[in-house]
């Protein structure tokens, strides 16, 4: 059983933007409260921020971050978070029964954003507020001076505006759970509004209207069709969210990248369906805002006794080496759909369901997926090629897999191509043969690999049983690429192309 590949240099499908190599901090868990911040730890800077945990995300390199939420932003007053820090209230966060203690808010975070070289994405509350504070937000952040919100910043000690250019007008109002639910052209009506009024300040910026919270909800794709009608004169991209769970066994987990690919797809449909409604010309992009694995601490957070306190431990999913597959075809399905997909966040960056962990009284340590991320954001920027293959499959479900899931980045500024691959068969390698067309190989740069024997193999603070194995077993010659993919494996083939 092998895999055949053949690229093409001519045959592309798009520029991959970088954006989508984003992360998200919510207030939830420890992601803010012992995960970036953490006045007093020994690694903590000046101004509380972890070191160790800035050094990490820096190495991830991730443009944007979405902040502060999430469910938590649905009920979240940003005004609780401003000013000198003893005078800000404590808060029920209703979104996860804990206390937010409001020490760490939004000026907080734009410095965190500098240090750790991301971007902001804000996150709106059309939850339980509504256009006139999402005003007052945009006020606070990007007018220059001389307003009642612009001279509040000033005296906070932000001289100059932050110049936010991407907003998240509310986060997953199609869900039940979230604050202030309602129906989508509720919904959208208020997106439509809070968008017009930011813009007003803003004129550069640029809305994420929320799609739906996942592909499974009843009412997906229904929800984005008309939050689109409501939406397409303010709107630049529509929210997707997406996590995946092992509960029908590892061949069907393994799945995920078909599965996200389908949900890309719909959505696209869905956009360019309202498009052709409004005979309009603008077409509106994807942004996968939360996407991730997420079901390994579900059972472990419904301990109540610790609820309504600061910074529990919840949602922190300790990911094995059957993650890292999982994660890494999803990387490849983001790239493969990069003529749509503009931003994706991986949810989320610190210790709640992320890539970074840290102890309290220690340091900070690399998840088994942190590894698939890490290379895709390093080597994943390029235009990325048509990936033709034929491969041997298995079945699931009644449908045919091929086992190599792959992706395929050409960066013509470093003279090099990568081919990220996905050997989704658990018992054997795979021989991976790819032929290139128009391209002409000179060298194998870098063979890397992520194997275990045990799936469910994980990393500790003090023991990274997953890491990334340096091979030296592909070979470039005659016009092709020949590598031995690892059972159970992901990769990455860097090629330096003349
Ligand atoms: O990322 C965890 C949660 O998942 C987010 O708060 C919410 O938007 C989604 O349901």
């Amino acid at each position: 059983m092998s895999a055949k590949v053949r690229l093409n240099r001519h045959e592309t499908i798009g520029e991959v933007d970088k954006r989508i190599y984003s992360g998200f901090i919510e207030h939830l868990g420890r992601a803010v409260y012992s995960g970036i911040f953490q006045p007093g730890h020994a690694s903590a800077d000046e101004d509380g921020f972890r070191r160790d945990v800035l050094e990490l995300i820096r190495m991830l390199d991730m443009p944007l971050t979405r902040y502060p939420g999430g469910n938590f932003v649905s009920a979240y007053r940003w005004e609780d978070g401003i000013g000198p820090v003893e005078k800000r209230p404590a808060r029920l966060d209703y979104a996860w029964k804990a206390i937010e203690p409001n020490t760490f808010g939004l000026d907080e975070f734009m410095k965190w954003c500098r240090k750790a070289k991301t971007e902001p994405i804000m996150a709106v509350n059309l939850g339980t507020r509504g256009a006139s504070e999402a005003m007052d937000l945009a006020e606070y952040c990007n007018f220059k001076g001389g307003t009642y919100w612009s001279d509040l910043r000033k005296q906070n000690g932000a001289e100059a505006p932050y110049n936010i250019r991407y907003w998240c007008l509310g986060n997953e109002m199609d869900g039940p759970w979230q604050a202030g639910h309602t129906t989508a052209r509720a919904y959208g009506a208020l997106a439509r509004e809070a968008g017009k009024l930011i813009r007003g300040i803003s004129p550069e910026a640029e809305f994420i209207v929320c799609g739906s919270s996942s592909a499974e909800i009843k009412t997906f794709p229904e929800w984005d069709r008309e939050v689109l009608e409501e939406t397409y004169e303010i709107a630049d991209f529509i929210a997707l969210h997406r996590y995946f769970a092992n509960d029908r066994g590892t061949a069907e987990f393994l799945t995920a990248p078909e599965k996200m690919a389908s949900q890309i797809e719909t959505i696209v449909c869905t956009c360019d369906y309202v498009k052709a409604l409004k005979r309009s010309a603008k077409t509106i992009d994807l942004s996968f805002d939360e996407w991730n694995i997420w079901f390994r601490s579900k059972g472990k957070d419904k301990n109540s006794s610790s609820e309504w306190t600061v910074g529990r431990d919840i949602l922190e999913d300790i990911y094995t080496m059957e993650d890292a597959l999982v994660c890494g075809g999803l990387l490849c399905t983001l790239q493969n759909h990069c003529d749509r997909v503009k931003i994706a966040c991986l949810a989320q960056t610190v210790n709640v369901i992320a890539p970074i962990m840290t102890s309290r009284e220690g340091g900070a340590w690399k998840q088994t997926i942190f590894y698939p991320f890490l290379y895709a954001s390093r080597y994943g920027r390029g235009v990325a090629l048509k990936m033709n293959i034929e491969s041997g499959s298995y079945e699931c479900g009644g449908r045919n897999y091929p086992y190599l899931v792959g992706s395929a980045i050409l960066n013509e500024d470093r003279g090099e191509l990568t081919v990220f691959a996905v050997n989704r068969n658990l018992e054997a390698p795979l021989p991976l043969k790819v032929t290139l067309e128009n391209l002409n190989a000179e060298k194998i740069l870098e063979f890397v690999s992520l194997h275990h024997a045990d799936l469910l193999a994980e990393n500790r603070e003090h023991e990274e049983k997953v890491r990334p194995e340096i091979r030296t077993d592909a070979v470039a010659e005659n016009g092709t690429v020949s590598a031995m993919l690892p059972a159970a494996s992901w990769n990455m083939i860097r090629v330096k192309i003349l």
